[in-house]
């Protein structure tokens, strides 16, 4: 039995299995049926979703299972029943639980006592669900990614920015992060992802130049520059970000035939322009559908481990 709560828990075979499994799936929506029955899947949401909450019920419900979606604050999680205790009591109902939360510690807590896949679907650390979408509409785009180079400009600490990092050097992409001083990615994730690179190959660059690290790129990668939870957090998260912006001046450093990716929602006219958002080179409708095709691919890969 096997969890997904970081890019790393799957190695770069799986991870490209899982891939292969999407585009599968992309193509023929409704050929897998591994929770005919239905048999249940718990989704647990402890922050806002629109694609996630959208993609996982009705990913679940095209594999023929049935999702429980439910705001966290809702479950006796919000009246502190124990994280185990829950792993332990949603087991026994589901077949796997999904789960967007706080610190990734959370994530691990449950995990000690799910005794069915436990998926991250956003903590504060990693989004790995997005980034296996993400990989699949750049595997659509640019075809093999060994060797390809992806650069993230943003807030280099958040979950998108550690996600591309770890999913992407495992997918044999060279990964740059640019990002503000103060900004860069957490010592851990870097030192994970080295490791990662050291089995496939891949570099690693963290800079605080934009456009060195825009430069002659395949993808250009941003999101928001205040993630979900840091609102109040005192830092000031436009000023040093300003030069970070994914507009078309940056993008004219990529490789001609770049594409932009953005996790979504998007702030406009802060982290990246409507002309490129919406431009020729942007493909984040794509990115968006892919939750769906990767997710479901990711529970029909979980759920034959067991
Ligand atoms: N990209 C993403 O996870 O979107 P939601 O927050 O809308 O689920
Ligand atoms: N970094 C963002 C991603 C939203 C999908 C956040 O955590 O709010």
């Amino acid at each position: 039995m096997r969890h997904f709560l970081r890019d790393d828990d799957v190695t770069p075979a799986e991870q490209a299995e899982i891939l292969t499994l999407a585009a599968e799936l992309k193509a023929a929506p409704f050929s897998r049926r591994p929770l005919e029955g239905p048999r249940g899947v718990g989704v647990i949401f402890e922050k806002n979703s629109t694609r996630t909450r959208f993609s996982f019920e009705l990913g679940v419900a095209q594999l023929g299972g049935h999702a429980v979606v439910v705001d966290g604050r809702d479950t006796q999680l919000g009246r502190e029943e124990t994280l185990g205790d829950t792993g332990h009591v949603l087991s026994r109902y589901v077949d796997a639980i999904v789960w967007r939360t706080f610190e990734q510690s959370r994530l691990d807590e449950m995990a000690a006592t799910a005794t069915v896949p436990l998926v991250n679907a956003l903590s504060n650390e990693f989004h790995p669900c997005q980034v296996m979408a993400d990989l699949l509409t750049l595997r659509e785009n640019l075809g093999d990614l060994h060797g390809r180079t992806l650069t993230f400009l943003g807030d280099g600490a958040n979950n998108m920015a550690h996600s591309l990092l770890l999913g992407g050097v495992t997918a044999g992409m060279n990964v740059t992060i640019a990002a503000p001083p103060g900004f860069e990615p957490t010592d851990w994730v870097v030192e994970a992802a080295h490791k990662r690179a050291a089995e496939t190959g891949a570099r690693i660059t963290v800079t605080n130049d934009p456009r060195a690290a825009a430069t002659g790129a395949d993808a250009l990668a941003t999101d928001t520059w205040t993630s979900m939870g840091q609102e109040g957090d005192g830092r000031d998260r436009v000023g040093p970000f300003r030069p970070y912006q994914v507009n078309t001046e940056l993008l004219r450093l990529a490789q001609p035939g770049a594409v932009v990716l953005h996790c979504l929602p998007a702030h406009r006219g802060e982290e990246i322009t409507d002309e490129v958002l919406d431009g020729p080179q942007s493909v984040v409708w794509d990115e968006a559908e892919n939750r769906l095709h990767a997710q479901k691919a990711l529970l029909v890969w979980l759920l034959a481990q067991r």
